[in-house]
């Protein structure tokens, strides 16, 4: 672990990692979110906006060096579909248009787009039939590449001055490029990894097309980021909430390499932690990085508030408001602080397009420490508003923090009380904490952790009967789930080896005392959700 600290005074400024800039124009595809990603990965800061919002004005402050227009669930035949602004054609910066942004652009061109004649989803087979700048180092003529279709409508004539460059058996236009101009269409989502070459292809797009140099990288960002800070928080006091998990983590580091001991950390010890994280916590901050922290154990007060709660979202309305009550109470301590911090990410932030019409039901509240700024009158610090969870995860690694903390699957605020269903009780969460241990035990073992997006154990409000030595049990059943995700909205249940299952369950059963039986369970998101309650 790094103990350095950037100098305030010597420390030499690296080239502005936002001065290249992509402008994605969200039409609301599910994963607009992907194609930021990739752009990012190839070295340019990418920002997401939905189209109605880009106007003239926008356009001439935000400066793109190129635009990627999204795929998006409309058909450009019906009245009233989304349009790419005008402004973009006359710019002077290359576009890529992606599934619906390809034949949004092509009809706004002078193209012919048919509606929904033949539908292709899933994989397919491209045939390179032309060369392409896109292509450079990737495809040659003659090239079957495989991607990743969905669409319904398709191109069927390309606007004046665009010409094929491949070909797919559902669209003749898969690729349409006009290098003259820098505009390009494809029919295929080159952000999603079921296309192989995708992510080179998007980066051919921002660094071969656009001519980017790639000043994004986390280093850069490291840097600009302490520099932002120091300039908002002057001499001021900053508090920022220890949960244990990654982005709070990333957030106190940073700030302590950017403030020093202007900053304190409050950590709440819930009760509803799991084994041994309070404890890392402490050693992290307290013993490693020797930021001052002031640390409570409010574990009893949680378990009063939680007795005779049984209802998934009371819960995490009574932890949501418990937590802001103890937390206020220990930042007070702090006496003269100004600022607040929070690590709110680049998911939290982006405003997405509904087509669903409306905002979608809650199916669970989550809860953070909102309401506390204005309760507390703080001004907020949310260093990683720009970024995403991967982009965390690699900032927390340039800054020197243990590995086992910057890969750690998420875990959710109101903790192991909702991997409790029904009523929360001391000793349920001292069965479930040992359980849950030595699942992870098991997986990290097997060299499994990095595969799975979360993982973790539920104890079922069920008693079952069983047989140890010669004596009958009647104790808990144990739920094991782990899934794989990219963004948390679906999962897929991990495909475990039988053995390894078997292996976990008869630890488990061995060395919990309380729990006498253990199943898997196979259930994805949709139609489950990850967590139980
Ligand atoms: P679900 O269970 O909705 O979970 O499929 C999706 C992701 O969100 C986490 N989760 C929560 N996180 N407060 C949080 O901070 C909550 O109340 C909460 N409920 C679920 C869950 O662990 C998964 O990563």
């Amino acid at each position: 672990m790094a103990k350095s600290r950037t100098d305030r005074r010597t420390a030499p400024p690296r080239a502005d990692p936002h001065s290249e800039r992509v402008l994605i124009v969200d039409f609301g595809s599910q994963v607009t979110q992907l194609i930021a990603r990739r752009v990012r990965e190839s070295g340019v800061y990418s920002e997401i906006h939905p189209y109605d919002r880009v106007d003239d004005a926008f356009l001439k402050s935000f400066q793109p060096k190129a635009v990627i227009l999204s795929g998006g669930p409309a058909s450009v035949h019906q009245a009233g579909t989304p349009r790419a602004p005008d402004a973009l054609w006359t710019l002077g910066v290359p576009v890529l248009g992606i599934c619906y942004g390809q034949m949004a652009m092509q009809a706004q061109l002078g193209g012919h787009v048919e509606a929904g004649a033949t539908r292709e989803f899933g994989r397919a087979s491209l045939r390179v039939t032309g060369a392409s700048k896109l292509f450079a180092g990737l495809w040659k003529k003659g090239a079957r590449p495989s991607v990743w279709m969905s669409h319904g409508d398709r191109v069927i004539e390309p606007a004046p001055g665009f010409k094929p460059v491949a070909t797919s058996k559902g669209a003749p236009f898969a690729v349409l490029a006009d290098d003259k101009r820098r505009f390009y269409g494809v029919m295929f989502h080159p952000e999603v990894h079921h296309t192989p070459d995708g992510a080179k292809l998007l980066e051919n797009f921002t660094r071969r097309v656009a001519g980017c140099d790639g000043t994004w990288s986390m280093k850069a960002f490291k840097e600009d980021a302490i520099r932002r800070i120091r300039k908002q928080v002057g001499k001021g006091r900053v508090i920022c909430g220890l949960s244990g998990g990654v982005d709070s983590s990333v957030v106190a580091a940073l700030l302590h390499e950017a403030i020093d001991d202007q900053l304190t950390c409050v950590f709440v010890d819930t009760g509803l932690l799991r084994q041994g994280e309070a404890k890392q916590v402490a050693d992290v901050f307290r013993g490693h990085y020797n930021i001052p922290l002031i640390s409570r154990d409010a574990s009893e007060l949680f378990l009063r508030k939680l007795a005779g709660v049984e209802d998934p979202e009371e819960k995490r309305k009574m932890i949501g408001a418990t937590f802001i009550d103890v937390f206020e109470e220990e930042a007070r301590k702090v006496g003269d602080a100004e600022f607040l911090a929070q690590g709110t990410l680049y998911p939290d932030v982006i405003e997405s397009v509904s087509f669903a019409g409306g905002p979608s039901v809650t199916i669970k509240s989550h809860h953070n420490v909102g309401g506390l700024p204005e309760r507390m009158k703080l001004k907020l610090v949310e260093p990683l508003r720009e970024l995403f969870k991967d982009e965390v995860r690699a900032l927390g690694r340039e800054l020197g923090l243990p590995d086992a903390l910057v890969g750690r699957h998420p875990f959710p605020g109101p903790g192991l009380a909702i991997r409790v269903p029904g009523e929360v009780t001391a000793q349920k969460l001292a069965i479930l904490r040992r359980a849950d241990a030595i699942y992870l035990d098991e997986i990290r073992k097997a060299g499994l952790y990095d595969d799975i997006w979360q993982a973790f154990a539920v104890l079922l409000p069920v008693l079952t009967v069983g047989v140890m030595g010669d004596a009958r049990t009647y104790d808990f059943v144990l739920a094991l789930r782990a899934v794989t995700s990219t963004d948390g909205m679906t999962a897929d249940f991990y495909p475990f080896e039988m053995d390894f299952l078997g292996r976990a369950a008869s630890r488990i059963v061995n060395e919990v005392k309380g729990v006498n039986r253990v199943v898997y369970d196979v259930t994805s998101k949709p139609p489950g959700t990850i967590e139980w309650e």
